[in-house]
């Protein structure tokens, strides 16, 4: 068995994890680059200051891009290289950066896929206000406009916002991520609304501006349930917790979903929330939800549930011992066909992870190889799963692993490893992993041979 025939493979970064470069040729500082210099917020006072240096490697990485034989590079462009002010002047040579990257990619064969938004949000507009700002949304589009004016003669695929419970809950709600704030809940609920808004407004912009048809989606995430038996009340259970709104932080996907693909806050959440809701109007929702042709989604971890005797969703403890990640996240491959099916059925847009993959600590061993076949293994299993669900009649459309590169990974520094490649910092130095090897083998076969 194999994926669609036009399925697309393809492997994930974003700027920040990777550039480095944090002031070269004119680029503004963003919320992480603050936030990094704060004691204690990042694992042993690490920065994105040099990270992968792939400002200045980008053609080598391209160039194991293409050994790999990936179809396509999920990637993201860092908004304050491009306005150093997050709004107003631009930066042509940041702007360079990407044209360079763009035209590289294209003359290997690999489709770009450009995030606009993974995190790094220009220091400038945090200081007046940020997401909180009712000017946000529009900061975003004059934003989107700049990069689509250059790019889209080349660019067809285009994401706006990566993971907003990650940047809003973790950035504004716990203050775990940039830029660290611990915001009451009508204040984070607000800037939610604005990222909603500022993304709505960048699907219109995509659309009026592109100069080749644009293909947009977005990348959020979140965990899914899957159900503990394949009986029909369990699978109903998990159905109902999937699109549920169960507490005040950021992380019930539903909360970003259903207002984006069926231009309505959830019900229970308007319950939940009450007047922490900032007031928003239909005008609004319509604006939140252009249409998008294809469902986005980073997902790495799930959870169990049943039918309870009384009729409510019960969430399963988890196994003794079962299975973690580097990360010591679970590791439940059934959410690559439990979370497809779902999705597909409420939404019905061909479904695309747009991330999925696994850290480990991967070391150079004596012979100069890194094996790492732990990620080998989470990855068949949850392709397995994606698989299943395609044969299962969901529009399975694309896949990228995350990462391409080991990299920054936030709070954790760099004491997580998530590529494909292995990154020895101090020198730069690239080396492909076994997985590296085994992912190659993966997209020749079109997924048959996992
Ligand atoms: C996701 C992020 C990505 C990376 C992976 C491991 O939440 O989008 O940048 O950190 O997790």
């Amino acid at each position: 068995m194999s994926f669609p025939s036009n399925f697309t493979w393809g492997a994930a970064t974003s700027a920040y994890q990777i550039e480095g470069a944090p002031d070269a040729d004119g680029k503004g500082p963003s919320v992480w680059d603050r936030f990094t210099r704060r004691p204690g917020k990042v694992w042993n006072g690490c920065t994105g200051d040099l990270a992968c240096d792939h400002y200045h490697r980008y053609a080598e990485d391209v160039a194991i891009m293409a050994d790999i034989g990936l179809q396509a590079y999920r990637f993201s462009l860092s908004w304050p290289r491009i306005l150093p002010d997050g709004v107003g002047r631009v930066n042509e040579a940041g702007l360079g950066f990407y044209d360079r990257l763009v035209d590289e990619l294209l003359a290997k064969k690999i489709t770009p896929w450009a995030t606009l938004f993974h995190w790094d949000y220009p220091w400038e507009l945090y200081c007046r206000g940020g997401w909180l700002h009712p000017d946000s949304p529009k900061w975003f589009s004059e934003y989107t406009a700049v990069v689509v004016d250059r790019l889209s003669d080349r660019v067809r695929h285009w994401m706006t916002l990566n993971e907003p419970p990650c940047f809003v809950g973790l950035g504004l709600q716990s203050g775990d991520h940039a830029p660290g704030d611990k915001l009451g809940l009508p204040e984070v609920l607000r800037a939610a609304h604005h990222t909603l808004l500022a993304h709505g407004r960048s699907v219109q912009v995509i659309r009026a501006r592109a100069k080749t048809p644009p293909l947009i989606g977005w990348a959020p995430t979140g965990d899914v349930p899957v159900p503990a038996t394949e009986s029909a009340s369990d699978i109903e259970a998990a159905r109902e917790r999937a699109f549920a709104v169960t507490d005040t932080s950021m992380w019930n996907p539903v909360l970003w979903l259903d207002p984006v693909y069926k231009g309505r806050y959830p019900e229970d959440g308007l319950r939940l929330w009450g007047d922490a809701m900032p007031r928003h109007s239909e005008a609004d929702l319509a604006l939140i939800s252009q249409p998008l042709d294809w469902f986005g989604y980073n997902l790495y971890n799930g959870y169990r549930v049943r039918r309870a005797e009384d009729g409510s969703v019960q969430r399963l403890e988890r196994p003794l011992g079962a299975p973690l990640t580097h990360l010591y996240w679970n590791i439940t491959p059934e959410v690559l066909y439990w979370g497809p099916k779902f999705w597909h059925e409420r939404y019905g847009l061909p479904v695309v992870i747009t991330e999925n993959g696994c850290s480990g600590a991967d070391w150079v061993h004596r012979d100069g190889q890194v094996p790492d076949p732990h990620r080998i293994d989470y990855t068949a299993r949850y392709l397995e799963q994606f698989r299943r669900a395609a044969a299962d009649g969901v529009a399975a459309a694309g896949y990228f692993h995350w990462s391409l590169l080991d990299n920054f990974e936030w709070s954790e520094g760099y004491r997580q490893r998530f590529g494909l490649v292995h990154v020895d910092y101090p020198t730069g130095k690239r080396t492909p992993k076994s997985s590296a090897r085994w992912y190659a083998e993966v997209i020749r076969s079109n997924g048959e041979r996992l």
